[in-house]
Parts: structure tokens; C-alpha cells; sequence
């Protein structure tokens, strides 16, 4: 399963990267403004220093909700960088741009999914990734990973290429349940991918091999 860094926090990106196990980046307009990071130019040149980072995907996100709008953003994002995938949100006016896009070899992350019809359609328009928000669902007491796993099934029986990246994660478990049901990739916090390596036995044992060092070579 490929892990993707949900976030815009440039230090959290590379904190990341830095552990070697970092194979993208997801963006979306509200992590982008919890950063600070306002206006045009700013929000194109934050990407390009996101790019510069990881060596991966990184999604970033239209904002118009019309068709030629989307065009227009989308040739614009994609042009900033090679790894940049172009984000679009599941309406009909998304189907369309992703299936433009998909003509065009330009990457698409169909963002804002909640149903499998959903990531029916958006498979059938050829996005790259479809993007179910596992934590929001779980938020409205609806199970995400139910969702995950229908999807799983739906694009097995047709073998269809879109990739299943698991959003709106917020805790290890959930990265273990989407490895488990078989998600292509999540995207998730730092703190969600850092408390996988934790383990209070770890702790204790490394602690104890430490101290059992130190005393035999006094
Ligand atoms: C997906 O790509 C979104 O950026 C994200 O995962 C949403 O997560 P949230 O529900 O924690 O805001």
C-alpha cells in the first residue's frame, strides 16, 4: 500500500520523506489555507515546493466548479510539475474534466467520494485515484471501510486501473483496516503514519537491551 502525507505543512512533508517511506502528497483547499498559504501565485509556488520534496504524486486541487474552469486550473496545475495530480471534486461537471483530463494523459484524483456509484462513475471517466473520505463518513456514524471494501470489489470485477486512495484518515488503525481490505493507498497526518512505529514493548525492550549494554561494559 502506498502511503500518501494528507497536509500542506512543508516541515511535516519533509519530517515525512525523511523516514523513507513517503510515496505522495494530497493537498486540499483547507490545508492549504491552514498553512497561511493565500493568493494565486502563493498557492502555485507551495506546490512546486511540495514537488521539490517528495519525489512522488502530489494532488492538488481545482477550485472552479464549472467545466471549462476546471480545464482551465487543472492544464495550469499540471503544468507546474510532472508529479502533480489534478484534484477534482465528484460532480458532474468533475466527471466531465476527469474525463477530458484522462484523454490528455493529465493524472486526476477524484476527490469527495462517499458512495461506491461514485467511484463507479469516477473509474468509468478514467481518474487516476478516487478519493473516499473514510473519517468523515465514520464522523456521520457511517462505516468508511465498508465503503473501501465495496469499492474494492466493484473495481476488481471490472479490473478497472483506478487507483483507491483512502482520505480523510485520522488514526492507525484505520491505515492498517485499509491495508487490510486491500486499498491501493492512504493519505493520512503525520501523527497517523509516526504512531505505527509505536509500541510500548519497543520502548520497554529497547530500554532494557540498552541498560544490559551499558552494564556489561562498565
Ligand atoms: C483528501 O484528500 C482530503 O484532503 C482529506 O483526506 C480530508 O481529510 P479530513 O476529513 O481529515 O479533513
Amino acid at each position: 500500500m502506498k502511503f500518501f502525507i494528507d497536509t500542506a505543512n512543508l516541515n511535516d512533508i519533509k519530517e515525512a520523506n525523511d523516514l523513507g517511506i513517503l510515496d505522495g502528497v494530497t493537498t486540499n483547499p483547507s490545508l492549504m489555507a491552514k498553512e497561511g498559504i493565500t493568493g494565486e501565485q502563493n498557492i502555485l509556488n507551495h506546490y512546486v515546493a511540495i514537488c521539490n520534496i517528495v519525489d512522488g504524486p502530489v494532488s492538488a486541487e481545482v477550485i472552479a466548479t464549472d467545466f471549462e474552469g476546471m480545464v482551465r486550473e487543472g492544464e495550469l496545475l499540471a503544468a507546474l510539475h510532472k508529479n502533480i495530480v489534478v484534484k477534482i471534486p465528484m460532480i458532474p461537471e468533475g466527471i466531465k474534466a476527469i474525463k477530458y483530463f484522462s484523454g490528455k494523459g493529465i493524472k486526476t484524483n477524484c476527490t469527495l467520494i462517499f458512495s461506491a456509484g461514485q467511484a463507479l462513475l469516477a473509474a468509468k471517466a478514467g481518474a487516476t485515484y478516487i478519493s473516499p473520505f473514510l473519517g468523515r463518513l465514520d464522523d456521520v456514524s457511517t462505516n468508511g471501510l465498508e465503503l473501501i471494501a465495496q469499492i474494492r470489489t466493484i473495481y476488481d470485477n471490472y479490473t478497472f486501473d483506478t487507483e483507491i486512495l483512502a482520505a480523510s484518515v485520522r488514526h492507525p488503525m484505520h491505515i492498517i483496516h485499509c491495508a487490510e481490505i486491500g486499498s491501493d493507498v492512504m493519505t493520512g497526518p503525520l501523527s497517523a503514519i509516526k504512531a505505527l512505529a509505536k509500541h510500548p514493548l519497543t520502548d520497554l525492550g529497547l530500554q532494557q537491551f540498552l541498560a544490559d549494554h551499558a552494564k556489561g561494559n562498565k
